[in-house]
């Protein structure tokens, strides 16, 4: 069986066309990265305007890339929520109205079921109950994976996601957006313990994330710095130690509470060199099995939506169904 899908949830327009059970034809993904970079951040009605522009594109050229016609898929698929209105409607109304020519099903996924999932996107072994800690620029989560569907969370953060206390702290560090792939490259050389950031919640027992402190910590420490260029690199180590510690070991942590022998990792975050080696050195020290999602699947793409959509493809979605920006995972 074939699938389409299509992800317009944020900042990236996106088009993948997935053969079942796993195999991804094609993964096409255009950025709006520099279209917002002057602002700082996402700007919703830029990123709307732009996936009107580039999702007929997208979608093209993920069907070409797979050498298939829209007429060869068996099923479409888009991200309903979580994310911006405007941004998702242009997706869903894509799929569903390739659905609605082709007569075939159509399929809302949750974005962050993508992410969940998408570690065992490519895995012969299928999708395995696990702790699964889901780090991007929105969302920090903990979860207890048994199956299919069967997610409870363990944990998320009170404040700021991890991906964003990247971004907020990289522009105070003057980087460019989105600071989390500028800090890594920052911290390269630094040294992880020049400065001492506060490991929020470590010493408090359940699964709970909170980076807002950090980010007035860092507010803080750049006031007394003479020379912040000439200490950037430490910073950045520094900063990136922090966030690295307290999500690993709340993922530990969450792998003994449950019993389970098995963590994934996966969202923007989890493409970080530093983290995926902190996690490997850490598991491998404990006797648990890792899996970190394959550095393509990491930030937002539809190849995630596709393996999602696979999963779901006996139950379809009804064409009047409505995108739901703040749709829930667990
Ligand atoms: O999953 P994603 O593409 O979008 C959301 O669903 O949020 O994640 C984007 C987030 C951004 O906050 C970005 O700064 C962060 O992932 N990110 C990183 C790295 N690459 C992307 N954070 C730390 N290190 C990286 N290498
Ligand atoms: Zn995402």
């Amino acid at each position: 069986m074939r699938i389409l899908a299509i992800e317009t949830s944020c900042d990236e327009t996106a088009a993948a066309v997935l053969e079942t059970p796993g195999t991804v034809m094609s993964s096409e993904i255009s950025s709006q990265i520099a279209l917002h970079r002057p602002y700082g951040g996402v700007v919703p009605e830029v990123a709307s305007r732009n996936h009107v522009v580039m999702v007929r594109p997208v979608v093209e050229a993920a069907l070409a890339g797979a050498g298939v016609g829209a007429g060869d898929i068996d099923a479409f698929a888009a991200t309903a929520g979580p994310g911006l209105a405007s941004s998702l409607l242009v997706g869903n109304t894509f799929a569903k109205s390739l659905a609605l020519a082709t007569g075939k099903p159509f399929l809302a996924i949750n974005h962050m079921e993508g992410h969940l999932l998408s570690p065992f996107l490519g895995e012969a072994g299928g999708i395995r109950p696990c702790v699964a800690l889901v780090v991007s620029g929105g969302h920090t989560m903990l979860l207890h994976l048994r199956g299919v569907g069967d997610y409870s969370l363990l944990g998320r953060t009170r404040d700021d996601a991890a991906g964003e206390a990247f971004d907020k702290v990289g522009k105070m560090l003057g980087l460019p957006y989105p600071g989390g792939p500028e800090i890594e490259k920052a911290a390269v050389g630094g040294d992880g313990e020049a400065y001492r950031f506060p490991r929020s919640m470590l010493d408090q027992p359940g699964f709970e994330f909170s980076f807002s402190g950090l980010k007035t910590a860092m507010r803080y420490t750049l006031e007394k710095v003479v020379e912040p260029a000439a200490a950037l690199p430490d910073l950045a180590a520094s900063f990136q130690a922090a966030v690295v510690e307290v999500l690993v070991e709340k993922a530990i942590r969450a792998a003994r509470h449950t019993g389970e022998n098995l963590i994934t990792v996966s969202g923007g975050v989890s493409c970080n060199a530093a983290l995926c080696a902190a996690f490997e050195a850490r598991c491998e020290r404990e006797g648990i099995a890792l899996r970190i999602a394959q550095r393509a699947l990491t930030t937002d793409n539809a190849a995630m939506i596709a393996f999602a959509a696979a999963q779901k493809v006996g139950s379809p979605t009804p064409l009047d169904a409505d995108i739901d920006p703040n749709l829930a995972l667990a």
